[in-house]
């Protein structure tokens, strides 16, 4: 391991940078840790407040204590959009603030603070008139254009709590989240583009609605932006659904915020556990304002007139925290991207860069690993000089990637930042900062301003002191990004973050900590599998498998994956009588692919007439993972097998892919 290599941040940087050396890092976050209530109160006095609050931070972070509970400014009155947007308009009203860049490399457009305003006004006076109020959940399934981002800001206007749903999921997938968080407005679009492919947005959603409805929610509204047009035709349903365009007519620019506190929720998003259907990560008003407006200002050095570009879809949490709430909070530039990385060429990236003078650039260590695939030639065409840091989020980058990124794409100028976080936190906890932090390939670092991790040993639930250690990664006390409950289940909240090891907030995150206290996270150590920066439960595309009509029983695991960072391999059993036969295994990826959407189609299909299982009947994954990723002469301990003669017929008929 190549511990000793240490990237020092680049001098012209660093004197200029918010932070610019270790020492000022470390005092401001010692400051942090022994005055929380002073740090954040300050860092809170450069939001809008209508009315301060009554206290900064109460919580309840241990189980034997009761009910679990993080509260951050509660009793102080806000709007989000008054913060992304309002304040804004006196001093640069007339910068841009969206830069969008579409599918195609001539179609772009640009949105003013003004007129983010106005189109924000305009559709939160369109959600009021269709009966939306504070509190009432909105569903979200669109592509990457601007009216996306209008959307979810005319929502927060009027305390409105959004649920976006990433548009590439499936109808069953949409429904699920529909019902699960009882929306009855919807908007979607006709369409989006993959590439040169139109696909059909609205299709599917009519039916996700249908789908719904028979479960007991009915959306009662559906407004449908035209984005694709002729090429599709979209079916609308008199007295339900409405043209945005028609909509955004005679709608009036004029919207008074709606007064939120602090502890209000702001919006759902959901995401995959290790067991059961994917959980609402319920996230609130005040404190995730504040957390992904600061992260984004140190942990990228954003600077007035910088141009910042996160590469992520604003379906994730990424887009969410990155693309809209953070940067605009800092009155930046933020650019959204429609396309995708290799459309109409690997070059695309950098095209965009060039052309927009892009100043930080975000991505992910995936699409990072598929460009080195195209070859630095590529890069090398295209002017990358305005670019000053450049991040990475989703998974551990691997070294080879953070140096091509650091060496071809930030031509050794620019610091990377390893940022880790995930869902549940809303902002970055485990970063460097761009002007003070010397960088080892790899590693996330240090703790933002605020956080603190734990490593603690995975059997016994002791936390290891000292460096050179390893274990699993918890924090041991709030931070106001923090999700707040899952949506509908305070007690699945409980469970699945603070039951393990009480007074934690468990990651589900392994890690290690190095001589000299670099943090190192290594993946989940649990059912969760990490595909392209993207989070699948095992028990997800299970339960997807096992409704096909012929399958018996599914289990599932992750395997290496050099492109994906990790890939899925299903182990299938048929029912009695079935046939194990290759065209079949297409039908059932397909399968999947339709049931929750393309990210969760397994690479592999394992026919397995037999699945290795304890005595007790459960099943031991420990070993499927071996044999997925060609370790299968490495199976450790087998004595718990009730019959290991399955474990020879799977190891045989293994075959590398
Ligand atoms: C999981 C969270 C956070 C936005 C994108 C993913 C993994 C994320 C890193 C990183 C190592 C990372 C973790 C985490 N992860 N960033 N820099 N280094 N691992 O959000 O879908 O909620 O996934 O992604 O395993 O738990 P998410």
């Amino acid at each position: 391991m190549s511990n000793d290599e240490l990237y020092s941040p680049p001098e012209n940087l660093a004197k200029k940078a918010w932070i610019k050396n270790m020492d000022e890092y470390k005092e401001m976050y010692d400051r942090s840790i022994n005055d929380p209530e002073g740090f954040w109160a300050e860092q809170a006095e450069q939001f809008f407040w209508y009315e301060k609050w009554d206290k900064v931070c109460d919580h309840n972070y241990n189980v034997k204590n009761g009910k679990i509970f993080i509260e951050w400014f509660k009793g102080a009155k806000t709007n989000i959009t008054v913060n992304c947007i309002d304040r804004h308009l006196k001093d640069r009203g007339d910068q841009t603030a969206i830069i969008w860049e579409g599918n195609e490399p001539d179609e772009d457009c640009t949105l003013t603070y003004k007129q983010l305003h106005e189109e924000v006004c305009k559709f939160a006076n369109v959600l009021k008139k269709h009966g939306a109020k504070k509190g009432d959940r909105i569903s979200i399934y669109m592509p990457m254009i601007p009216e996306l981002a209008i959307a979810m800001l005319a929502c927060a206007r009027i305390g409105a709590v959004h649920s976006i749903v990433f548009g590439a999921f499936s109808p069953t997938s949409l429904s699920d989240r529909i019902v699960d968080s009882s929306c009855s407005l919807l908007v979607t679009t006709d369409g989006g583009f993959r590439g040169k492919k139109p696909v059909p947005l609205k299709e599917n959603a009519d039916k996700a609605m249908q789908m719904a409805s028979k479960q007991g929610t009915d959306i009662k509204q559906c407004i449908v932006v035209q984005r694709v047009g002729d090429k599709l035709e979209t079916a609308m349903q008199k007295g339900r659904d409405f043209w945005w365009h028609d909509e955004m007519k005679d709608a009036s620019p004029d919207c008074e915020p709606e007064k939120m506190d602090a502890e209000d929720p702001l919006f759902i998003l959901y995401t995959s556990g290790s067991t059961g259907k994917p959980k609402g990560a319920q996230h609130n008003v005040g404190g995730y304002m504040m957390f992904t407006a600061l992260t984004h200002k140190y942990i990228f050095d954003y600077q007035d007139g910088d141009i910042w570009w996160c590469t992520a879809d604003i379906g994730w949490v990424t887009g969410h925290s990155y693309i809209v709430y953070g940067p605009l909070a800092n009155g930046a530039t933020t650019i959204m991207f429609e396309g995708i990385p290799t459309y109409p060429d690997a070059g695309r990236f950098w095209a965009v860069v060039d052309k927009h003078k892009v100043t930080q650039f975000y991505t992910a260590p995936t699409a990072i690993r598929a460009l080195i695939s195209h070859g630095e030639d590529i890069p090398a065409k295209y002017d990358l000089s305005t670019l000053k840091v450049l991040g990475s989020v989703g998974e551990p980058i691997n070294p080879e990637a953070w140096r091509w990124y650091h060496k071809h794409i930030g031509r050794g100028r620019c610091p990377v930042v390893d940022t880790w976080w995930q869902t549940e936190t809303g902002g970055i906890l485990i970063s460097p900062l761009p002007g003070a932090t010397p960088c080892k390939p790899g590693s996330a670092t240090f703790p933002f301003f605020g956080v603190v991790p734990v490593v603690i040993e995975a059997e016994t639930g002791k936390v290891v002191e000292g460096n050179d250690v390893s274990g699993v990664l918890a924090l041991s006390r709030p931070w106001p990004g923090q999700m707040r409950t899952v949506f509908g289940d305070h007690e699945r909240f409980e469970e699945n973050y603070f039951k393990m090891y009480p007074g934690y907030y468990f990651t589900g995150d392994g890690c290690r900590r190095d001589k000299d206290g670099y943090y190192w996270v290594t993946g989940r150590v649990d059912d969760v599998i990490n595909v392209s920066g993207h989070r699948i439960g095992t028990a997800e595309v299970e339960s997807a498998l096992v409704l096909h009509e012929k399958v018996a029983e599914a289990a599932v695991v992750g395997f290496p994956h050099d492109i994906k960072g990790q890939g899925i391999y299903a182990y299938v059993t048929l029912m009695d009588g079935m046939e194990y036969e290759d065209g079949l295994k297409k039908t059932l990826i397909d399968f999947v692919r339709n049931e929750i959407g393309a990210i969760a189609a397994p690479d592999v299909i394992h026919w397995a007439p037999g699945l290795p299982k304890t005595r007790s009947g459960k099943i031991m994954r420990r070993i499927l993972r071996k044999i997925a990723a060609d370790e299968g002469d490495q199976l450790g301990d087998t004595s718990t097998l009730a019959d290991p003669s399955v474990v020879d017929q799977l190891k045989e008929s293994y075959r590398k892919i």
